[in-house]
C-alpha cells in the first residue's frame, strides 16, 4: 500500500511538474522571477554560459588573519541567505585580528552575521546594520535581481537577536539597527567614520556599485577593511568587483578571499 501510495504521488507530482513546465516555455517566461527559473534549470543541467568571469586574484584568509585567535560562533546554524559556516568564521577572525571600533553591516538580513561581529568586537565597538523596511512599504528604487527578492520579503529584520534568550548578551547593544534603502538612505552621518564594512544586500550589478562607492565612503579617512559577500557567485557581484577593481584606483587592492566571503 504505501508503495502505491509512493506511485500515486510521484505520479501527480510529474504531471503538475510537466503542466507547470509547458506554462513556463510557452507563456510563463514573459515573467522576469520564470526567466530567472529557467537560468536555473539551465546551471543544474551544465549550461552556465552567461556567467561573468572572476578577475580579481585570490588569497588565502591565513595571510590576511591571526587564525591564532580565538572566536566566538553564535546562532551557528545558517538558513538560506546566511553566509556559511567557514565565512562567518573568517569575518569573525577580521574582527578579532582589527579590532575594529566601528562595523557597518549592510544588508541585514536575520542578523546572524550581525550578532557574531557583536559578540567578537571590542566592548566599546559599535555595530550598525540596514537593511530595507518591510518590502510593500519601500520598494528598492535600482534593479534588483528575481534571486534576491525572498530575503527582502523575510518577515523580521534581525530575528536573531530580537529573540528573548538573547537578551541576556549585553553585546546586543551594541547593535544599531538602520532602516532605508541603500541607494536613497541618509549615510552622511556615518561617512569617514567606520572601520570595516561587510557588504551583502542586493546582488545586482546597480546595487553593488551602489554599497561599494557607499562602503568606501564610510570608511574613516578612507582607510580600513570592506568585505564583500558573494564574488563568484552572483554575476552582479562579480561584474560590479571586477570593473571596480580595474577602473578605481581605491579598489586596486582587493582580493578574493578563497573559500568565499
Ligand atoms: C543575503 S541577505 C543578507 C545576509 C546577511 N548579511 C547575513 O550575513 O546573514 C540580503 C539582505 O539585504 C537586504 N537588502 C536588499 N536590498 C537592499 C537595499 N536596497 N537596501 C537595504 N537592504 C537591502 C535584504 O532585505 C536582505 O535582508
Amino acid at each position: 500500500m504505501q508503495q502505491f501510495n509512493r506511485v500515486v504521488s510521484f505520479i501527480i507530482k510529474y504531471v503538475y511538474a510537466f503542466v507547470s513546465c509547458c506554462y513556463l516555455f510557452l507563456v510563463g517566461f514573459i515573467f522576469s522571477k520564470n526567466r530567472f527559473l529557467i537560468n536555473q534549470i539551465c546551471i543544474n543541467f551544465g549550461l552556465d554560459i552567461k556567467r561573468i568571469r572572476p578577475m580579481i586574484s585570490k588569497s588565502k584568509f591565513s595571510e590576511i588573519v591571526n587564525t591564532q585567535l580565538p572566536v566566538k560562533i553564535i546562532k551557528g546554524e545558517g538558513t538560506d541567505g546566511n553566509t556559511s559556516l567557514f565565512e562567518l568564521l573568517i569575518i569573525n577572525l577580521f574582527v578579532k585580528t582589527f579590532n575594529p571600533n566601528s562595523i557597518f553591516g549592510i544588508g541585514t538580513f536575520d542578523g546572524r552575521t550581525t550578532l557574531n561581529l557583536a559578540i567578537n568586537s571590542l566592548p566599546a565597538a559599535k555595530i550598525y546594520t540596514i537593511d530595507l523596511p518591510k518590502a510593500d512599504t519601500i520598494p528598492p528604487t535600482l534593479f534588483v535581481t528575481p534571486g534576491d527578492k525572498k530575503y527582502i520579503e523575510k518577515n523580521v529584520t534581525g530575528i536573531r537577536y530580537h529573540n528573548k534568550d538573547e537578551k541576556v548578551l549585553p553585546e546586543k547593544n551594541k547593535i544599531i539597527q538602520l532602516y532605508g534603502d541603500t541607494a536613497k538612505f541618509n549615510f552622511n552621518p556615518y561617512f569617514n567614520k567606520i572601520n570595516m564594512v561587510f557588504v551583502d544586500a542586493a546582488h545586482s550589478y546597480e546595487y553593488v556599485l551602489n554599497d561599494s562607492k557607499i562602503a568606501l565612503k564610510l570608511l574613516k579617512n578612507g582607510k580600513g577593511i570592506i568585505l564583500w559577500h558573494d564574488y563568484d557567485v552572483w554575476d552582479g557581484v562579480t561584474q560590479a568587483l571586477n570593473e571596480l577593481q580595474q577602473q578605481n584606483s581605491k579598489f586596486n587592492s582587493c582580493f578574493h578571499i578563497e573559500g568565499r566571503v
